[in-house]
């Protein structure tokens, strides 16, 4: 090399332009041509899609324990240079490093979610798995085997290659950045740690909903009871139930008695209990994280409250409803009226609600119920629907067989001057009871049949069947050509305050929907009210005294949406803009099907803050609950991971 030559090498490396010139040139010349340009780019895209997910869960985690915030964004920043190097100067060393320092990525994420790490808030402690991580395991799993077919250095490709190998990125094109997308919205939209249906404002003056509980017993009468939640294998099943059996005991009071219950938890997770459709104090809802703190395992809590309202209603945890429920944590609970009529009825209340560990329902506890009565007597059989609706997610129809009988209330609530009826399907979803009376025939027996459930083609469990009385069996019937009960066209009319009042102080329309969204750290649908999945559904504020309209839009073509209402009864008011033209109809459950409108009212006579959700669990569980909320009342309890609670 001769002087001036290495008087103009050095100049240029003197240079800082000239030196970033030089390098680029010598990075092109090491620059492999023969590496597939398809692999190289579906590698980088990987790479940089990971990267992306771990920013945007960094804030969290930099929010809840600083290194995890740190290390995401370090780990991040190295991806982002990998990628770089991957397309810039992919070697034989790189294809070597690349898929090593990522397998120990995939390697670090499966022990972190197994059997935990030491550096985290609770070393050596397994976290939970989420969407976002999920996705960003699984680019990374790919860009490992890119990494490697790199490695392997594929031929230089021949003829068409360059269109060949344009074609072959159209997968990873589409694929990568897709995941990305999904990663990073899931991550941007986490799971609330601590969300507040109504926090109570500095300032602003505001009673508690702990302080919202039933006056102190004035009366004699005073029903205490003990339910004790547990794990316990029933047929060979394991089941999640209240004193052992599913249903829990059938509890039985008299109007204006003083309930007292005492929850004790015994099993490994925290739950509660929710009273449907009984107007209980606030604090007695039992609905955790908006009126109570999810009672921990070992934890009891007691449940006050005073029976106002005859009728039938069924209690279930309120707490991750979505599982304990048809894990077992179900019972009836009957409040009989305070007169003496009810001597000479012989009074039965059938749960129907899912089997724990299957997808089969039952009828308190069996598949064929039998309960006695003599021909003659006069029988009240109250049903609830609390099972879990089958594929379809439309309302049982049961349909009594044998005698004629009327529909004597609706979720608890006597219908004015009910008429006899032939046998007739009565639409009941998840949450409501239909009284039905009769007179056991001549002929001995009579059936509850139409106790089905949609479900997959290749299982095929038996409807339950409720048999009361003794008696030849019935012929089977065709349960879908007899004709369909109407509650609008019912009963006698009656005047009716609430219906009849004409003018509401609050009135708000929610249109059932549901579609795509980031919701609580995962890409999932959701279900809606008006556009809005819970937590962040606006409230219904209300004043004590107010009339509130509800007015319930289901534009759907499938589904039937069981919409419930926590501490108060709706009025019916009108079906599809048709105001009902029988008895005044009170119910807690309103069913609302494909296509219909239903306009509904209550009187805000019980402060509070009150659930308003949808009674198929999952729905409720993602998106369909929003609260009602009255002035002047806050919470101190809050949902989301940090609190454990989650209602639905
Ligand atoms: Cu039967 Cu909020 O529930
Ligand atoms: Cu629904």
């Amino acid at each position: 090399m001769s002087a001036v030559q290495i008087a103009h090498h050095s100049g240029n490396v003197a240079s800082p332009v000239g030196s970033v010139v030089d390098l680029f040139r010598r990075l092109r010349a090491r620059r492999e041509i023969d590496r597939s340009p398809a692999l190289l780019n579906s590698a980088m895209l990987l790479t940089l899609g990971a990267a992306a997910i771990h920013f945007a869960v960094a804030p969290d985690h930099l929010a809840e324990y600083t290194i995890y915030g740190v290390f995401f964004i370090g780990l991040g920043l190295a991806q982002v240079a990998l990628a770089a190097a991957v397309v810039l100067v992919p070697s034989q060393r790189l294809f070597t490093l690349a898929p090593a320092g990522t397998a120990a990525v995939i390697g670090l994420w499966l022990l972190s979610r197994t059997v935990g790490v030491p550096i985290a808030p609770i070393p050596w402690h397994p976290e939970a798995v989420g969407f976002p991580d999920v996705v960003a395991t699984l680019l990374e799993g790919i860009s490992v085997i890119q990494f490697l077919r790199l490695f392997r250095r594929p031929r230089r490709p021949r003829g068409r290659g360059r269109i060949r190998a344009a074609l072959k990125m159209i997968p990873m094109v589409l694929f990568a950045p897709l995941a990305t997308y999904l990663g990073v919205g899931a991550a941007l939209s986490p799971m609330p740690v601590a969300y507040n249906a109504a926090p109570f404002v500095p300032g602003q003056t505001s009673t508690s909903v702990v302080n919202l509980v039933a006056p102190p017993p004035r009366t004699e009468r005073v029903k205490d009871f003990t339910l004790t939640a547990s794990v316990t294998t029933i047929g060979g099943r394991q089941a999640w139930a209240f004193n052992g059996t599913v249903p829990g005991p059938e509890l039985r009071v008299t109007q204006g008695d003083w309930v007292r219950v005492t929850l004790v938890n015994h099993l490994p997770a925290a739950t509660s209990i929710h009273w449907h459709g009984i107007r209980v104090p606030n604090a007695d809802d039992g609905v955790a994280g908006i009126t109570q703190d999810a009672v921990a395992p070992g934890g009891i809590f007691v449940y006050e409250f005073i029976a106002n309202d005859a009728g039938t209603f069924w209690y279930h945890s309120h707490q991750d409803a979505m599982n304990e429920i048809p894990k077992g944590l179900v019972g009836s609970i009957v409040v009989e009226p305070n007169d003496a009529a009810k001597s000479r009825v012989l009074d039965y209340s059938v749960l129907v609600h899912t089997q724990p560990g299957s997808d089969a329902i039952e009828v308190n506890g069996t598949s064929s119920l039998h309960l006695d009565a003599a021909p003659g007597d006069r029988v009240r059989l109250r049903i609830t629907n609390g099972a879990v609706p089958g594929l379809d997610l439309a309302p049982l129809t049961p349909v009594l067989m044998g005698a004629p009988y009327v529909v004597a209330a609706l979720d608890g609530h006597d219908l004015n001057g009910p008429q006899e009826l032939g046998p007739e399907r009565i639409p009941l979803a998840m949450g409501q009871r239909a009284d039905l009376i009769f007179t056991m025939p001549a002929a001995g027996s009579v059936r509850l049949v139409g106790l089905k459930e949609t479900t997959f083609p290749w299982e095929s469990p038996s409807s339950p069947v409720v048999t009361i009385g003794d008696g030849p069996a019935l012929t089977s019937v065709n349960v879908a050509s007899i004709p369909s009960f109407d509650l609008t066209r019912y009963g006698t009319p009656a005047l009716d305050p609430v219906a009849d009042a004409g003018h509401y102080d609050v009135a708000r329309e929610i249109v059932l929907g549901g579609g795509f969204a980031f919701r609580n750290g995962s890409a999932d649908l959701t279900d809606t009210f008006s556009g809005m999945a819970s937590p962040s559904i606006p409230p219904i504020r209300v004043r004590e005294g107010q009339l509130v309209r509800l007015r319930i839009v289901n534009p759907g073509d499938h589904s039937a949406h069981p919409i419930h209402i926590h501490g108060h009864v709706f009025t019916v008011l009108a079906k599809n803009g048709r105001p009902l033209a029988g008895s005044p109809v009170h119910t807690d459950t309103v069913l609302v099907g494909p296509h219909e409108t239903w306009d509904v009212a209550f009187k805000a006579d019980n402060p509070g803050i009150w659930m308003l959700h949808c009674h198929i669990l999952m729905h409720a569980a993602s998106g369909m609950s929003m609260t009602i909320n009255y002035d002047g009342i806050s919470t101190p309890f809050t949902m989301g991971t940090r609190s454990g609670n989650v209602p639905e």
